[in-house]
């Protein structure tokens, strides 16, 4: 319990949240954000665990960029950080020399930050080549689910739809569990909460891939929640510089809004508690293996509050959800028991998080 103005508020403690798709830029576009400020900015938002994308300005395709990528965010984590390795189709070689390091392996097949989106027609080669124990994350949009259903029922590889945010696609996801396929899938927060006529009010820091869909294709997600495996941030941090420069690029950053805009919803009745742990720990920690333990936590308190740009931790410094009512303030994060985060504050030195073991 604390104080909230005259009124008491709750606070509630929950597992050290996970969040299995995030871009922290480092090495390469630390201008954006790093191992440090993303890490603050995930333990501020509940999240003890994340994990990269490998599309940095050079992609994570080689052996040798991830060995590179771990040493910084060895030096600088305060959370838990995993990686998923990155292919363009042309590094099969490397796949073997990097599978006991990774959580999964990310294919772009449609265009966005960093243009390494492949032939559809080397998806099949690239599933072949992957040592199938780890999962495949997609960027697969509706227009490419007819080669992604060919592929899974040639190569049945564990794979992840990313960022699911229209009728069709999450149709497509349901048709395809229906069909016995190893498939998954996640919804972002700013496809849950934000639509087409959001991103006319927010012009470029409404701008990201997949685009804002319409209130119908939002209502069908939240109308379809039991097919929806889990909540990804896509945490996809842009300077406001660049957003609102001639070629804004894709993405929003969203580790410290998605808890209380989830935790909102619950309180509105849209979402029941547990599905709302079900999306934001137990399915992630499934379905990509992520090791946990019964004492890395969270508090957090259940007040009421305004999401403010100056009060976030992302090197960013700006939200799609700024000037947002919503409940839920992290207040203590512990690691493996040890109080990280506090008082609006991480508790220990940069490098004092850990790279997860992949398993
Ligand atoms: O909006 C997006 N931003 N979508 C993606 O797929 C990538 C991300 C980024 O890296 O900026
Ligand atoms: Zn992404």
């Amino acid at each position: 319990m604390r104080w909230y103005s005259e009124v008491m508020v709750d606070t509630i403690t929950l597992p050290g949240l996970i969040d299995p798709h995030v871009h922290l830029r480092d090495p390469g576009q630390t201008h954006k954000e790093d191992f440090y400020t993303g890490t603050v900015a995930a333990l501020a938002g509940g999240y003890t665990t994340v994990v990269d994308m490998p599309n940095n300005s050079e992609p994570i395709t080689t052996a040798d960029r991830l060995e590179a990528k771990i040493a910084s965010a060895q030096a600088k984590t305060v959370a838990n950080i995993g990686f998923h390795f990155g292919t363009l189709g042309d590094n099969f070689g490397e796949f073997e020399k990097v599978i006991d390091k990774v959580i999964g392996l990310k294919i772009y097949m449609n265009v966005t930050t960093g243009g390494y989106k492949i032939d559809a027609y080397k998806l099949i080669e690239i599933y072949k080549a992957w040592p199938n124990q780890k999962p495949i994350l997609l960027h697969a949009e509706d227009d490419v689910s007819d080669i992604v259903l060919k592929t899974l029922r040639e190569v049945p590889t564990k794979t992840h739809i990313c960022h699911v945010s229209s009728q069709a696609e999450l149709e497509f996801v349901i048709r395809a569990k229906e069909a016995g396929l190893p498939i998954s899938c996640g919804v972002t927060p700013h496809h849950l909460f934000l639509t087409d006529e959001d991103a006319k009010r927010l012009g470029p820091y409404g701008h990201m891939k997949p685009y804002l869909k319409k209130q119908k294709d939002v209502d069908f997600l939240w109308s379809h929640m039991d097919a929806i495996d889990i909540i990804e941030s896509d945490h996809a941090p842009h300077t406001k510089a660049e957003k609102t420069g001639t070629t804004p690029p894709f993405g929003v950053p969203g580790l410290e809004t998605t808890l209380p805009l989830m935790l909102t919803a619950q309180q509105e009745g849209k979402i029941s508690h547990n599905k709302l742990l079900s999306l934001l720990y137990e399915k992630p920690k499934h379905l990509f293996n992520i090791p946990t333990d019964d004492t890395t936590r969270i508090e957090v308190s259940m007040e009421p509050y305004e999401i403010k740009d100056e009060d976030l931790h992302t090197k960013a410094g700006w939200s799609p959800f700024t000037g947002k009512q919503v409940i839920g303030k992290v207040r203590k994060v512990y690691i493996r028991d040890k109080l990280v985060f506090a008082d609006n504050r991480v508790t220990i030195r940069p490098g004092e998080g850990n790279i997860i073991p992949a398993l």
